[in-house]
């Protein structure tokens, strides 16, 4: 008999122990949701500080200097081919214009699209009016901040405007070829969908660049 009464007793203890426990959780529970709410009316709003405006370019700069992009935006007239784009083979160079030299123009070998599959992975690949981008393009080897600041700047960028940037990041199929290179070629980091939401992005907050 007694020794059930001193079980009961404990039982009791422990539930009243528990009860307390759960009180305490609910205050707790209660001050931590006030608390975020005065954080949430305090804190600045994120696009004002500069820190995280800089970083908006970084999504598009990580799709331009990929290898599928970065391969023809060059300073040196020499293509580049491969992830780790080393020069092109056969002493391929742009020339005056960017589309080969005389004798070796790029179209000899790379015509408006890309080859068949049965032609196999190393098939030179194609679109419309393949060449290498104007010097003033320049994305291999440099940095972010440089690359960013020629851009935004119609005398670097092809005379465009912020509208005609976004319409050729969508629509150019010279740039669309990055997103389907044929062969076993890797593709950008992020989707074309994603990185003109990403441009997007950027010239909605006046185009920031980073600080290098
Ligand atoms: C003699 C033929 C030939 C000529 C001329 C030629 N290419 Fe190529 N190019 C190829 C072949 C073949 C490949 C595919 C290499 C592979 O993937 O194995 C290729 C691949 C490329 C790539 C893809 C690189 C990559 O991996 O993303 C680029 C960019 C390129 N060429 C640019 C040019 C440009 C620009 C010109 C003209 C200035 C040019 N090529 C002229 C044969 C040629
Ligand atoms: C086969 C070569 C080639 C490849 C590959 C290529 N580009 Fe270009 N790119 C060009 C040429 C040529 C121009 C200049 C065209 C013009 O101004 O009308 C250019 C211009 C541009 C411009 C114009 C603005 C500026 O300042 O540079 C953008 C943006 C661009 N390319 C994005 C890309 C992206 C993104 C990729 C990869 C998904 C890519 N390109 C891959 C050849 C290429």
């Amino acid at each position: 008999m007694q020794t059930t009464l001193k079980q009961r007793m404990a039982l009791m203890a422990r539930r009243i122990a528990l009860l307390d426990a759960m009180v305490i959780a609910v205050l707790l529970l209660g001050m931590a949701t006030t608390s975020a709410i005065a954080a949430k009316k305090q804190a600045p709003t994120p696009a004002a500080a500069p820190a995280d405006s800089a970083q908006l370019f970084e999504p598009i700069r990580s799709v331009i200097q990929s290898p599928r992009c970065v391969n023809c935006h060059v300073a040196d007239g020499v293509p580049r081919q491969f992830d780790d784009s080393r020069p092109h083979a056969q002493n391929v160079h742009g020339g005056a214009d960017g589309k080969g030299v005389t004798g070796l123009a790029c179209s000899t070998c790379h015509y408006t699209q890309n080859p068949a599959a049965a032609s196999g992975p190393h098939a030179p690949p194609g679109a419309p009016n393949w060449h290498l981008a104007p010097i003033e393009m320049v994305w291999y080897d440099v940095g972010a901040r440089d690359i960013c600041l020629r851009l935004r700047d119609p005398r670097h960028n092809g005379g465009r405007d912020p509208a005609a940037l976004v319409h050729h990041f969508a629509d150019d199929p010279l740039v669309g070829w990055g997103w389907q290179p044929g062969g076993a070629r890797s593709l950008p980091p992020l989707t074309r969908p994603q990185t003109v939401a990403a441009v997007q992005a950027w010239i909605a907050a006046d185009m920031p660049c980073p600080l290098q």
